[in-house]
């Protein structure tokens, strides 16, 4: 098994490299999040934005898997496959696609209380995606949740009406605005009635079982290694392992059987909702970066935080997860710049730090390297030999830094836009 995953805060165009290599794989696999993922992908010049779907789904002979360690949200799940449908017509969900019965399921309840707690000062406020995801995956260690195999059980309808009832008489002491349980729960069922097509199984056996016959597993991460509930930049994460251990118990599978650790980072960062994030750029560059790399959040749609390349931040997420190869991405974005930051190290007053670890002491100061910037449109660009030198300065500056290679450098948000390195 190879493993994809988003070595920043996310959105670092996971989505279309995965659609790049899935062809080269027998099986496509989710291990990790719900609809909070937005993987962005291109078909016949137009895009589409995938949330739970795995994004080999576009693919006939590619199996797809939505594993265990995942949150599926039905009603969301029911749209985005009649999006999906609308998009490309040639599409077949209902063959290629598999869900664990392990999963669990995101209740109406959840997103509702989600947004009860961002919106409470009560709470700390993240700045959720507000699909429900902490509370469904709270529920699960709670042990007080539903799986996706709860829905074919007999007391299924009865145990969610009485969740959903317990939910509502909690969210009634807050001053939110309640839509009326009855609709809200008649969207779930006709949504769980959508989600029967599709076939429920034990995606450990399945999966471990074509790994024995010599299949292909790739396994697609989501969010990104900054998001990881244990090692990312705590509380301000996702509620899920984001990590390359987190493929392994997401879809069971042994690390005994990961090959490839595809690190997907892009030549700047940057972060949705609160929390750290010490190279941020404020101000008009930072606007004409977002502008200029389209940094709105393809799930929520806010606008993206910016902040120069953090190598120290990069060091621990390639560490954490074994990288074996790196995929930069969006240096097209820097482009016509005179210059451009890294931020090489943080400075102390006694000390530095060469590798952040999540955490960050407040009187951290990052300290930057100023590199000269690169000229022209490189989307074009077919051939490595052409890229500017400045560019090239840029890439094995951070090939010696990060002591992984650069394997691939996307060039552009199109599909054909990305260059394979060479050695
Ligand atoms: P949640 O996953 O919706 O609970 O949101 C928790 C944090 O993770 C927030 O800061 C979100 O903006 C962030 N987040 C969740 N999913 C993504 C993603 O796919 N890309 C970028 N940030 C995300």
């Amino acid at each position: 098994m190879d493993i994809v995953l988003g070595l920043q805060w996310g959105d670092e165009g996971k989505g279309k490299f995965i659609d790049l290599i899935s062809e080269d794989y027998d099986i496509t696999a989710r291990f990790n999040g719900g609809a909070n993922a937005g993987h962005s992908i291109e078909r016949n010049g137009k895009r589409i934005t995938l949330k739970s779907l795995p994004s080999g789904i576009f693919m006939k002979g590619v199996q797809n898997v939505i594993g265990t360690g995942t949150v599926l949200d039905p009603v969301s799940f029911r749209k985005e496959i009649l999006n999906l449908l609308q998009f490309d017509g040639t599409v077949q969900p209902e063959q290629n696609l598999i869900i664990s019965r392990k999963a669990h399921l995101v209740l109406p309840t959840h997103k509702l209380l989600d947004v009860f707690m961002e919106e409470n000062p009560e709470y700390t406020t993240i700045g959720t995606t507000r699909n429900g995801i902490a509370q469904a995956y709270s529920n699960k260690i709670l042990r007080q949740n539903l799986r996706v195999g709860d829905m074919d059980s007999p007391d299924f309808r009865g145990r969610v009406e009485h969740i959903l009832k317990r939910d509502f008489r909690l969210l009634a002491g807050g001053d939110m605005i309640l839509p009326p349980l009855e609709e809200i729960s008649n969207e779930f069922f006709e949504a769980i009635d959508f989600l029967k097509k599709f076939t429920r199984t034990e995606i450990e056996i399945f999966l471990n079982t074509a790994i024995f016959e010599r299949k292909k597993v790739l396994a697609e991460g989501s969010q990104a290694a900054m998001l990881d509930i244990d090692h990312g930049t705590y509380p301000y994460v996702t509620s899920s392992s984001t990590t390359a251990s987190g493929a392994c118990s997401g879809l069971g599978i042994s690390p005994k059987k990961v090959g490839e650790i595809f690190g997907i980072a892009k030549a700047y960062c940057t972060r949705v909702g609160n929390g750290m994030f010490p190279t941020e750029i404020l101000g008009r560059l930072g606007e004409e970066i977002r502008d200029k790399g389209n940094e709105f959040g393809s799930n929520t749609g806010r606008p993206r935080r910016i902040g120069w390349l953090d190598l120290p931040a990069l060091r621990y997420a390639i560490m954490i997860n074994g990288v074996t190869q790196v995929i930069l991405t969006k240096a097209d974005v820097l482009s016509g710049m005179e210059s451009v930051s890294v931020c090489t190290h943080y400075e102390l007053e006694d000390g530095t730090i060469e590798q952040i670890s999540g955490v960050l002491p407040d009187n951290a100061h990052p300290v930057l390297k100023l590199m000269k910037g690169w000229e022209g449109d490189i989307s074009a660009i077919e051939n490595t030999d052409d890229l500017p030198i400045e560019l090239k300065d840029f890439l094995s500056f951070l090939n010696n830094e990060l002591g992984v290679p650069i394997t691939y450098l996307s060039t552009g948000p199109g599909r054909e836009q990305i260059l394979k390195m060479e050695g």
